[in-house]
Parts: C-alpha cells; sequence; structure tokens
C-alpha cells in the first residue's frame, strides 16, 4: 500500500477542528465499512430472489435517475470474495452488510437456502479473512409481495418481519455477533411514504406516521425474538439517521420551534420510542392530524423499548432553518438529495412552517454541508440523554460523501480533497466527541465501492473504491490507501 504523504497542512474540512495534529484512537477501536445488499448485488433475479419494492420502484418511469436499477450494481453477488479480499488488503476489522430479505423469503413465503446459503457464505469469507462480520436486516428492500399488502403501513409487516429476522439469526447466530435490525427508518417511514423519494414513492403523511410505528414495532418484535435465541456474546442494535437542525436565530421563537419540528420528526420519533418506551408529547402533537397516536396499541411501547446492546450512527449533514414559508414557495424546495433535507408534505415539517437556509459551508455532490462539528454534538447529545442513561455504546455505522471523481487514465481517483477530507473531519470530530464522554466504539465508512445511491442512481459514488461499471473493476482510491493506514496504524495522521 502506497504511503500518503502527510503533509501537516490544515484540512480545510475539519473547521473547528485541530487538523494538523495526529490523534490516536483506541486499540479496541474498530475501522470498517458498510454497504447493503440492493446498493452492490445485483443477480436480482438469480438463485430464487423476487422482486423487491426497489426492483418495482425502478420501473416507474422517471423514480431512478435515468432509469437505473439495482439488476447489476456492483456485481457483488458474483464477486464477494474478491470484494472481501480487497477489504483485508484495505485492513479493515469489521464489514457492515445488509440481507436481502427478497432473496432470503421471496415473496416472504419460505425460505430460500440459496439466498441463505450466499450470506452463510459470505460470513464465512469475512471470518477466514479476519474480518467481523456486522448484519444489517432490513436496507430498504421490503420483499414486493408484502409492498403488494401495504407494506410498512401495514401493521402485519411487522411480525412478517419479526419472522424473517428470527429466521436469519437462527441459521448465523454461531457466526455473527453484530446484529442490526432496521437501517434508517426515517428513510422507510417518511421519505418514502410521505417525500415520494424512495420506493414505494407515495407522499401521504398518514401512511407515514403508520409506517414509521410499525417500522419500530417490528423493530422491537424482531429484538425480542433474537434476545430469546441469543447467547451473551449478541450485540443487538438499531441504525438511525440523524439530523442536526439548528435555528437560524436562537433567540427567534420561530426558528427555534422550526428547529425543535425537524428534531421531533427526524431524531426524536424514533430515539424516545426506543429509549424511554414513549413517543414525546410535542412530536403526538406535530404528527396528531396525520394519526399517529392511532396507531399504538396496548404494549406496542413496551416492545419497541426492548433494551439493545448498541446504537448505530449515521451521520451525513446538518441543516439551518427559520420559521416560514420555504422562499423558493415550493414544497420541492424543501427537500434536498436524498432527503437529507426537509421532506415535502411531511407530517410535522411542512413548507409552511419551516423553511432551509443556506450557510456558507462546503458541499458534498450531493449537496449536502460538510459539517462535521455537529457529529461532536450529536455524538455528545445522544450520550448524555439516550445512550449514556441505557448504559450501552454507539458505533458510527454509516459516515461518507460522494463527490464528482475523476478517474485518470488508469482509473485511479485522487479525492484527497474531497472525501478523504471528509472522513478526515469527521474521524476528528468522533475522537473529540470521545475525549469529552461519548462511548464510540467504531466507524464504518460508507461506502466500501461505489453503489447504486437510490433515487440517484448510479450517478452518485460514495465508494473509497471506485468501481468502474463497464468492466466491474475496483480500484481504491486516495481515501481508500488513506482509510488502510488509519485502520492499522489506529491513527488520524496530521
Ligand atoms: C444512507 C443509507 O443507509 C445508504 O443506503 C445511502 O447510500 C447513504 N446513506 C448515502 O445516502
Amino acid at each position: 500500500m502506497t504511503e500518503l504523504p502527510t503533509t501537516g497542512t490544515p484540512n480545510p474540512l475539519a473547521a473547528g477542528f485541530d487538523s494538523t495534529s495526529t490523534l490516536e484512537f483506541p486499540p479496541g477501536f474498530h475501522f470498517g465499512s458498510a454497504t447493503a445488499a440492493f446498493q452492490i448485488e445485483g443477480a436480482s433475479h438469480e438463485d430464487g430472489r423476487e422482486d423487491s419494492i426497489w426492483d418495482a420502484f425502478c420501473r416507474v418511469d422517471g423514480a431512478v435517475f435515468s432509469g437505473h436499477d439495482g439488476s447489476v450494481a456492483a456485481d457483488h453477488y458474483h464477486r464477494m470474495p474478491q470484494d472481501v479480499a480487497l477489504m483485508a488488503e484495505l485492513g479493515l476489522d469489521t464489514y457492515r452488510f445488509s440481507t436481502s430479505w427478497a432473496r432470503i423469503k421471496p415473496g416472504d413465503r419460505e425460505l430460500n437456502p440459496k439466498g441463505l446459503d450466499f450470506y452463510s457464505r459470505l460470513v464465512d469469507e469475512l471470518l477466514e479473512n479476519g474480518i467481523s462480520p456486522w448484519l444489517t436486516l432490513y436496507h430498504w428492500d421490503l420483499p414486493q409481495a408484502l409492498g403488494e399488502r401495504g407494506g410498512w403501513a401495514n401493521r402485519d409487516t411487522a411480525y412478517r418481519f419479526a419472522d424473517y429476522a428470527l429466521e436469519v439469526f437462527e441459521h448465523l447466530k454461531d457466526r455473527v455477533v453484530d446484529w442490526t435490525t432496521l437501517n434508517e427508518p426515517w428513510c422507510s417511514s417518511f421519505l418514502s411514504h410521505a417525500g415520494g423519494e424512495h420506493a414505494p414513492g407515495h407522499t401521504d403523511p398518514a401512511e407515514a406516521v403508520a409506517a414509521a410505528h410499525h417500522l419500530l414495532l417490528g423493530h422491537g418484535l424482531a429484538t425480542e425474538a433474537m434476545r430469546e435465541s441469543a447467547g451473551r456474546e449478541h450485540r443487538l442494535g438499531i441504525t438511525l439517521n440523524f439530523t442536526v437542525a439548528d435555528p437560524a436565530d436562537p433567540a427567534n421563537p420561530g426558528d427555534v420551534d422550526a428547529a425543535r419540528r425537524i428534531d421531533g420528526s427526524f431524531n426524536r420519533v424514533f430515539l424516545d420510542p426506543i429509549f424511554r418506551g414513549q413517543y414525546p408529547e410535542d412530536v403526538l402533537g406535530d404528527m396528531a392530524e396525520a394519526g399517529l397516536a392511532g396507531h399504538i396499541r396496548d404494549n406496542d411501547l413496551e416492545t419497541i423499548a426492548a433494551p439493545i446492546d448498541v446504537l448505530g450512527v449515521n451521520y451525513y449533514n446538518g441543516v439551518l432553518v427559520a420559521a416560514g414559508q420555504d422562499p423558493q414557495g415550493s414544497e420541492q424546495s424543501l427537500v434536498f438529495a436524498s432527503g437529507r433535507g426537509l421532506p415535502r408534505r411531511s407530517p410535522a415539517v411542512g413548507s409552511e412552517r419551516v423553511q432551509n437556509i443556506d450557510r456558507p459551508l462546503p458541499r458534498t455532490a450531493m449537496g449536502w454541508e460538510v459539517q462535521p462539528e455537529g457529529l461532536e454534538r450529536l455524538l455528545l447529545r445522544l450520550q448524555d440523554q439516550y445512550t449514556g442513561p441505557a448504559g450501552i455504546p454507539m458505533v458510527i455505522t454509516e459516515n461518507g460523501a460522494a463527490y464528482d471523481d475523476e478517474p485518470d487514465e488508469s482509473g485511479f481517483v485522487d479525492d484527497s480533497a474531497g472525501r478523504l477530507a471528509f472522513i478526515d473531519a469527521h474521524l476528528r470530530a468522533v475522537h473529540r466527541a470521545m475525549e469529552r464522554g461519548a462511548e464510540v466504539r467504531g466507524y464504518l465508512v460508507w461506502s466500501l465501492l461505489d453503489n447504486f445511491e437510490w433515487a440517484f442512481g448510479y450517478d452518485k459514488r460514495f465508494g473509497i473504491v471506485r468501481v468502474d461499471y463497464d468492466t466491474q473493476a475496483r480500484i481504491p482510491k486516495a481515501s481508500a490507501r488513506w482509510y488502510a493506514q488509519v485502520a492499522s496504524s489506529h491513527r488520524v495522521p496530521a
């Protein structure tokens, strides 16, 4: 692996952090990478896999950039051993991947042994290479058969999920210690059922709150079922995506209320039921019109609050918000790329109540602000209010960035000033949060490979390794070489 020169030059993306010093992470801290089934596997109808809601959504005109779909993706289904070898070469100790429900139980009917076998082989391959598998059971690819029965808006899907989760757990628990039920339920509820940007592409706030509650219920039911069958070594958890919202004018009550709404409808609507067994009163109020409370049945909240062992934190950016009508006057303008902004027609937010204010921060190719300091604050707040009192640690299960990569003739991408600097800045933020008391046990970069970025198709590249989609060649970018050094030395160099 080529040594990258350390320049000692401050990282312009690490504003607020001393980027001229070398940071040491504790020896037990995990450095790894993350992917998701639909985004990399391809082989969408091989070995018994059937449609997921994303296969169906990709066929909707205009839903996905340029009509891209997941049929080939990064062809990981056929290249899995090489991809694991690549991770080993990069010295990564943990790999977070997701299992495809539509591959393992196509149509949510009986188990498909060939589908399950793929993940069993993946786990073996990882272990043989000294990499710990971190398994996410749901990363948005619901079997289309369940989608046709209402998907997550239908309460029954929560029970179907728990059955699927337990079946996968029973088969792989002998080799997999770390289990995540859901990835980013905000996206599979609000962004998918109210924002219309993700499968199934609906724009109905009432459906979104139903989906959010049923996802939480599914998480709780699955956690209870797996816990009963788990040993002491297993770690069960959930991954949430967080939006750090700041009021444009902290002295203006309207702006403060706008930030409260965002915090409520992105963060606390999931955090509070999981950690405190209740929805926050203000969120219930904000979502009253959409009917959130009407979905809560006896014992649901106890189930949802089933104890977990780790909180997965996905962080990409923050937002600055103010009261009032969005300046561009359209609901559309409140949605920025892939829902990291404010969802249109979102219950509790609404374009008439909250506007997004631009601030002079660098942005990634997604248009998202680079705000590493938000991650430090987020981790400290979670530690203080949620994970600390519950006595559990956090792991950064995703953080990373898309940039417009420009490969040279050999396919190499020098992303030092973009992705590498972004990861460096965020690792500094994690380190500082840890120094200030946040219990963070690992960092999994999003993503190992360029992949299918949902509604953006293959147009946006998050990989530290370039995928040439014509040849399926994998070419580590400068960020991958640098990250390999970080992982092996447990140091972020100056
Ligand atoms: C969130 C999701 O979990 C992942 O699937 C997505 O590609 C990245 N973050 C970037 O948007």
